[in-house]
C-alpha cells in the first residue's frame, strides 16, 4: 500500500473548514459514480473574491483531504484564480496523492469548478434583475 504524505494525513485528521455556509454565493455538488463518494462545497464571495468556503464529504480520507486543502486554496483569491485550480494543484500543496486515489481530487476540482458556476449564474441572474 502506499503511503499517504504528512499533509494528507493532517487535512484527513483535522480537516479545515468543515461545515455549510449560510446563504452562499455559489454551491458545488458532485459525486463520483464509482466510488459513491459525494462532495459539497460551498463559497461566499465578495467583490469577486472568495472570502470563505467550506466543505462537507461524505468520502474516503482522500476525498476529504483534497476538499479540506481546496477551501484553504480558494479563500482570498478572485474567482478567475480559482477557476485555475486544477485538481494536480491541490494534490501537489497536499505533497502528493497515490496515483490510484487521483480521482480523489478531480472530485475537489469539480466541485469547486460547479460552486464558481453557480456563483456565475447567480450574479448574471442578479444584475439582470437590477438592470430590469
Ligand atoms: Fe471516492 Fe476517494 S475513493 S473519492
Amino acid at each position: 500500500m502506499e503511503a499517504y504524505s504528512e499533509k494528507v494525513m493532517d487535512h484527513f485528521r483535522s480537516p479545515r473548514n468543515v461545515g455549510e455556509i449560510e446563504n452562499p454565493d455559489g454551491v458545488g455538488k458532485v459525486g463520483n459514480p464509482v466510488c459513491g463518494d459525494i462532495m459539497e462545497l460551498y463559497i461566499k464571495v465578495k467583490d469577486g473574491v472568495i472570502t470563505d468556503a467550506k466543505f462537507k464529504t461524505f468520502g474516503c480520507g482522500a476525498a476529504i483531504a483534497t476538499s479540506s486543502m481546496v477551501t484553504e486554496l480558494v479563500k482570498n483569491k478572485t474567482v478567475e484564480e480559482a477557476l485555475k485550480i486544477s485538481n494536480r494543484a491541490v494534490a501537489e500543496a497536499l505533497g502528493g496523492l497515490p496515483p490510484i486515489k487521483m480521482h480523489c481530487s478531480v472530485l475537489a476540482e469539480e466541485a469547486l469548478k460547479k460552486a464558481l458556476d453557480d456563483y456565475r449564474q447567480k450574479s448574471v441572474k442578479e444584475s439582470s434583475e437590477k438592470a430590469a
